[in-house]
């Protein structure tokens, strides 16, 4: 075959966490992308090849960005092995590298999303074994190729993924403690905060420091793919290197200092201390992350301070009463000790937005990791 899908139309497709879609949309203009559509839990654009490098690169918000080879109606799994190998695997593939495949099925005559990933997977294999006498292996940890195989209402969709696994995992975080949320989710809390570094920003619940890395990678303009060690466009049969190396150098040319005093936390555990200034250490030397331990009521309080946080919530962090103790504690800590400074607090369980004892000015849902989470802001006057 020659000329997949994305190269005679230049369409990708963009994966995000459900209430993320206004930054998402926002995020992918502003990197370059055009014809912006919303799909289900994304969005497909398109990008010369140029962009979608820069895409991949940059984006702090999608967790996947896909390059779709071939769509097809698919109604067994006969027609989707027959289909499969009108690929040359070899486009994509040696015998020394690895592949994985992720698959996504839903009401269709092939049922089993396991069961699908099997059969493209057997297609690939049989076609180089017919070709060479031996296969590539799977490698579903670190694979060189990843595969994304989408059937739904038996409408097939096989692409690459382009970052070569979820992009969330950014790389810095070599230490966590208990419910860390995600890299795309923190980086969205921030988004949709506005928060752009003019007024300080302070996390008292900061946990190993996800919000803390996200705003500090933010202000100080970090490639969100900085430290990825590897790329699926890697394995594009038309991957340009030189173009590749413009895009990354001239992003990586644009890192700007973050001043002192600009980003701070706290929290109680010796450990979210440690953790955080073990994965700041991960990121360029641009700049710091300040951080201690402490109680939140043992703090002063802030004025004109943008506070973004994501408090404990019970399910993961001990029992629901003593959730909504501290959670009070926090509502008061707020209004009392913090006039003049702007509130985010992520709830990782919404029901515990009320327990604050504050008006938020807006609520916005925002699923992501398995938490069906509320961000809501509190203007404190
Ligand atoms: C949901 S976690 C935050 C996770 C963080 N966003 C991350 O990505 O790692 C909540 C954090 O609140 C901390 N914490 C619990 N009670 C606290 C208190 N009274 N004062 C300060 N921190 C507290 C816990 O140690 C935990 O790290």
């Amino acid at each position: 075959m020659s000329g997949y899908l994305y190269q005679s139309t230049s369409h990708y497709f963009g994966q995000i966490a459900s209430g993320a879609e206004s930054c998402g949309e926002a995020e992918l203009k502003e990197l370059g992308a055009t014809h912006v559509k919303p799909g289900y839990l994304g969005f497909y654009f398109c990008a010369d090849q140029r962009t979608i490098y820069n895409i991949v690169y940059r984006s702090r918000i999608f967790s996947r960005i896909l390059a779709p080879l071939l769509a097809f109606d698919c109604h067994s799994d006969k027609y989707l092995y027959k289909t499969a190998q009108q690929i040359d695997w070899t486009d994509f593939l040696t015998l020394t590298k690895t592949f994985a495949i992720a698959s996504n099925v839903a009401d269709s005559n092939i049922r089993n999303s396991q069961y699908a990933g099997q059969i493209l997977k057997d297609a690939i294999v049989d076609q180089f074994r017919e070709k060479t006498g031996q296969r590539p292996n799977v490698d579903t940890r670190f694979p060189d190729l990843l595969l994304n195989l989408y059937i739904h209402k038996n409408k097939a969709r096989i692409s690459v993924d382009l970052g070569g696994g979820s992009l969330h995992k950014r790389g810095y975080r070599t230490e966590s403690v208990e419910a860390p949320m995600q890299e795309t989710l923190a980086a969205t809390i921030i988004r949709l905060s506005g928060w752009s570094g003019e007024r300080p920003l302070y996390d008292p619940f900061c946990g190993s420091g996800t919000l803390l890395c996200e705003a500090f990678m933010k202000a100080g303009n970090i490639p969100a793919a900085y430290l990825r060690p590897k790329f699926g466009f890697l394995r594009l049969p038309d991957f340009d290197a030189a173009v590749w190396n413009q895009v990354k150098t001239k992003a990586n040319n644009e890192t700007i200092d973050v001043p002192d005093e600009l980003i701070k936390g706290s929290d109680i555990g010796a450990d979210a201390i440690k953790a955080v200034r073990a994965n700041r250490n991960e990121l360029p030397e641009i700049g710091t992350i300040k951080v201690r331990r402490t109680d939140f009521r043992e703090l002063e309080g802030f004025e004109n301070t943008v506070i973004v946080t994501n408090p404990p919530y019970g399910i993961r962090l001990g029992n629901t009463a003593e959730v909504a103790g501290l959670l009070k504690d926090f509502g008061d800590f707020l209004k009392q000790k913090c006039t003049g400074s702007t509130a985010f607090v992520y709830f990782g369980d919404k029901t515990l937005a009320k327990k604050l004892g504050l008006k938020p000015e807006w609520k916005h849902p925002l699923r992501a990791g398995g938490l069906d989470g509320m961000l809501c802001k509190y203007e404190l006057y």
